[in-house]
């Protein structure tokens, strides 16, 4: 078992990362560690300059993101943790596959069509070959599981497709050069949405901040956030079904189960017929609950540079000897002295 996934130092992370990427890191370095397998998670610093940045920014954020990581349960005894700035092999892999990557499957990605917007004439390489490093990063590990968002589910497709071609034009099929990586995406929580407006999902790059919940905000922040979210004025249903068009209300649902550990159904189950009046305080109080401790562990953290790079030094030093074997294979299949 191999788990390999990335999450970009841009912006303050928040809850739907938390829900639907970075509680499965935790599970699944757990798991990896039982079944003597690694667990690999990484910061995309390489990812973030795809698009405009400001490098002092990148560079608190990439520092801050490893004590979110650390505060939330990746435990870098158990996890490899790390940036791709200091595994070289990721930009080099990169290279390698972008031979293999079409033009045309990049230019169906959603996330280049609506990052580039109408502008793709001004819009980065980087960008566009955004996904070519994406499959580098779980490729050169061998990864078998990916735990992710739903976002993420169409760029992993394509992970898999690279895999394949290249599999199928430069390797045999008994002895393949990658692993077809598998999405670990969650079942209930995939797509947390904005608390201003139930059809957009919760980013980082949204410019209202009441849109999401940082977890790094105050438990002050975070209940206020609650109070104002969208609803509408109908109490909750005690069947799912009844949820059907109310994408705030539904969301907000979502949430308490995802951090209650329970799901939907059993959430309104206790909560049907009750107005958001109610509900609302109960989804702040289990909110602060569970983030209140993630915060005080980060605010210890986060200023602690030496702990920082060491974690960073030993995860990087860890992950290039994992990459090593694979980045050679794929040199020695494409015919490449060295
Ligand atoms: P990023 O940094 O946008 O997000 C990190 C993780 O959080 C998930 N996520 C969400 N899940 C549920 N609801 C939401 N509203 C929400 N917003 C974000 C994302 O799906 C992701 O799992 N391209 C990636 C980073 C990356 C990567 C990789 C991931 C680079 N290389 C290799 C996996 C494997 C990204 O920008 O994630």
């Amino acid at each position: 078992m191999r788990v390999v996934s990335g999450i970009q130092p841009t912006g303050k992370p928040h809850l739907g990362n938390y829900l639907g990427a970075i509680v499965n890191y935790v599970k699944l370095q757990e798991e990896a560690q039982a079944a003597g397998g690694e667990c690999l998670i990484f910061l995309a610093d390489l990812h973030a300059i795809s698009m405009p940045h400001k490098p002092a920014v990148l560079h608190a954020a990439t520092l801050e993101m490893v004590a979110t990581l650390v505060a939330c349960g990746v435990d870098p005894a158990k996890a490899i943790l790390f940036n791709q700035a200091q595994v070289p092999a990721h930009a080099e892999m990169q290279w390698l596959l972008n031979g293999t990557a079409r033009m045309g499957w990049l230019n169906r990605m959603t996330q280049w069509k609506d990052k580039a917007g109408k502008n793709r004439e001004g819009a980065s390489a980087a960008l566009f070959t955004y996904p070519v490093l994406q499959a580098a990063d779980v490729l050169l590990y061998q990864a078998t599981h990916v735990p992710v968002g739903e976002d993420q589910k169409q760029h992993l497709e394509l992970a898999r497709d690279i895999a394949q071609k290249f599999n199928n034009d430069f390797a045999t099929e008994d002895a393949p050069v990658f692993t077809l990586p598998d999405p670990y995406i969650p079942e209930d929580a995939a797509r947390i949405m904005s608390l201003r407006d139930g059809t957009k999902k919760m980013s980082k790059s949204d410019p209202s901040d009441m849109s999401r919940i940082n977890l790094t905000d105050t438990t002050e922040e975070m209940a206020q956030k609650v109070k104002k979210a969208k609803t509408d004025p109908e109490p909750l249903p005690s069947e799912l079904a009844g949820l059907e068009g109310r994408a705030e209300a539904l969301n907000l649902v979502t949430i308490f189960a995802a951090l209650a550990g329970s799901n939907p159904q059993a959430v309104l189950a206790e909560y049907g017929g009750q107005g958001f009046g109610q509900f609302k305080p109960a989804l702040a109080e289990l909110l602060v609950s569970v983030l209140e401790p993630i915060r005080d562990r980060f605010v210890a953290l986060k200023d602690d540079r030496e702990s920082l790079d060491a974690i960073l030094a030993r995860g990087a030093s860890q992950a290039r000897e994992l990459a090593g074997p694979t980045l050679d294979q794929a040199y020695t299949a494409l015919g490449l002295v060295r």
